[in-house]
């Protein structure tokens, strides 16, 4: 195991930091990739461990997988239907199997995600959205058994959940009606950024979807998917969390390079509501920091509204600015694991329910802090840049899991942090 140590201080990043291919993005394009017997390139997958897990999962099923950097070759030409419970039970994405396994094979069997500690993750409604195709689920063994008795038809479905709207589930289904019989709608469909990348990349393989980025996704199925090459977007929340390190942590202002700031809307407001300047110059956004930053309020909510994944780092900003500031988290109302570490650096923090109510500015400083999941890691490290004096962030997988070489990264810009071996 590894923990990372940063040594806090005065605001010093400086320079232009880059930022990877979407992580969200590639597990579901990847799982795609089984849709068909030919091959497939994936671009810019990043080097995390959630989309190593993914590549691991193809291979077991018996794909060619080859990785070379960030491009990824897969050519499934024959693959079986049931997914390894050593390498599924890490990743709850790997739940994302079960739509393309379905399409191509009529057949499936997933491990059941495990538990999460962001709090309570059903797959009811992927599992609702299958059945109303025409297949059979079972969930027995700790496993997801589908079978399709006939072939699986197209119908409209309503895929709206008491929280909302599933980006995975949205996927599942998408990739399942590509290959059924007849159409599929999809009302109430997630409109995120990596749905768009998905149905593009099922498009490039020959499926007919229109309507992604939408609330109603209609995939008209076809008999066959062929092979195609296909460049993941920019990962958003990277991005977000290097727009709030420079918000935190720049010298005066800090570059982020290779992003889309469309999908940075709700961040970027924020970040200009509590006091600094963000300039967009086509794939590259200039955050300026100022010294007299200020609370916000935020409330996480599906595409377009603030995504639950920047919640946690956004947090931590809040917890250096001045006043009261709220947070909200209607889509994961646990996903709090973050404040006692915050707090035990210094943060002034009560949480109510799904709200945080934050009391800025506090004077961070250093301490032993655990990381609890991928997202609440990041915010550990940006308070840690802050902080005066050592910050020991232990359980440094969870960071691994979505940030790309996150502490390389950060050394770039000016930061002081250094991984350990426990
Ligand atoms: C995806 C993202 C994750 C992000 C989340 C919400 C990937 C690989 N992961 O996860 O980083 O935090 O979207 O933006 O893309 N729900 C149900 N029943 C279901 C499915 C979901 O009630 O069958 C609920 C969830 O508990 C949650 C909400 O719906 O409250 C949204 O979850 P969902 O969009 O499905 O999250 P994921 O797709 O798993």
């Amino acid at each position: 195991m590894e923990k990372l140590i940063v040594t806090g201080g005065p605001p010093s990043l400086k320079g232009t930091i880059n930022v990877s291919g979407s992580k969200n993005s590639s597990l579901p394009i990847l799982a795609a990739t089984l849709l068909t017997k030919d091959q497939c390139v994936i671009r810019r997958v990043p080097d995390v461990s959630d989309a190593n897990y993914m590549l691991q999962i193809l291979s077991q099923l018996g794909a060619d997988v080859e990785r070379a950097s960030g491009n990824v070759i897969v050519s499934a030409e024959k693959i079986s239907h049931q997914t390894p419970y050593d390498i599924v039970r890490k990743m709850r994405a790997s739940v994302c199997m079960m739509g393309p396994l379905v399409a191509r094979l009529g057949k499936a069997e997933v491990s059941l995600p495990g538990g999460c500690v962001i709090g309570d993750r059903p797959i009811d409604l992927h599992l609702h959205a299958l059945k109303e195709l025409g297949a059979k689920v079972d969930v027995t063994g700790g496993y997801v058994i589908i079978d399709v008795p006939k072939d699986l038809e197209g119908k409209e479905i309503n895929l709206r959940g008491k929280f909302g709207s599933t980006v995975l589930g949205t996927d599942n289904l998408m990739m399942a009606a590509t290959l059924a019989k007849g159409t599929t709608i999809i009302e109430g469909a997630a409109a995120e950024p990596e749905v768009i990348d998905l149905a593009d990349f099922l498009n490039k393989m020959g499926a007919k979807i229109t309507g992604a980025g939408t609330r109603r996704i209609e995939i008209e199925g076809v008999s066959e998917l062929h092979g195609a090459e296909h460049t993941v977007i920019p990962d958003r929340i990277e991005a977000g969390t290097f727009l709030v390190a420079a918000a935190m942590a720049a010298e005066k202002s800090l570059n982020i390079n290779r992003v889309r700031a469309d999908h940075l809307k709700a961040v970027i407001e924020v970040i200009e509501a509590s006091g600094h300047v963000v300039t967009v110059s086509g794939e590259s956004i200039e955050v300026t920091r100022t010294n007299n930053s200020r609370g916000a309020k935020i409330q996480t909510g599906p595409y377009p509204e603030f995504p639950t994944d920047m919640q946690a780092q956004m947090t931590a900003l809040l917890v250096i600015s001045d006043g009261i500031s709220t947070v909200v988290d209607t889509i994961f109302p646990e996903r709090f694991m973050h404040l006692p570490e915050l707090q035990r650096m210094g943060a002034v923090v009560e949480r109510q329910g799904n709200t945080a109510i934050v009391e800025g500015p506090a004077s961070l400083t250093g301490a032993p802090v655990m990381a609890s999941d991928l997202r609440a890691s990041a915010a550990l490290v940006l308070a840690g840049m802050r902080a005066k004096g050592e910050t020991e962030i232990n359980r440094l997988y969870h960071i691994d899991r979505g940030y790309e070489h996150i502490d390389e990264k950060l050394i770039g810009v000016g930061a002081r942090m250094e991984r350990k071996r426990v």
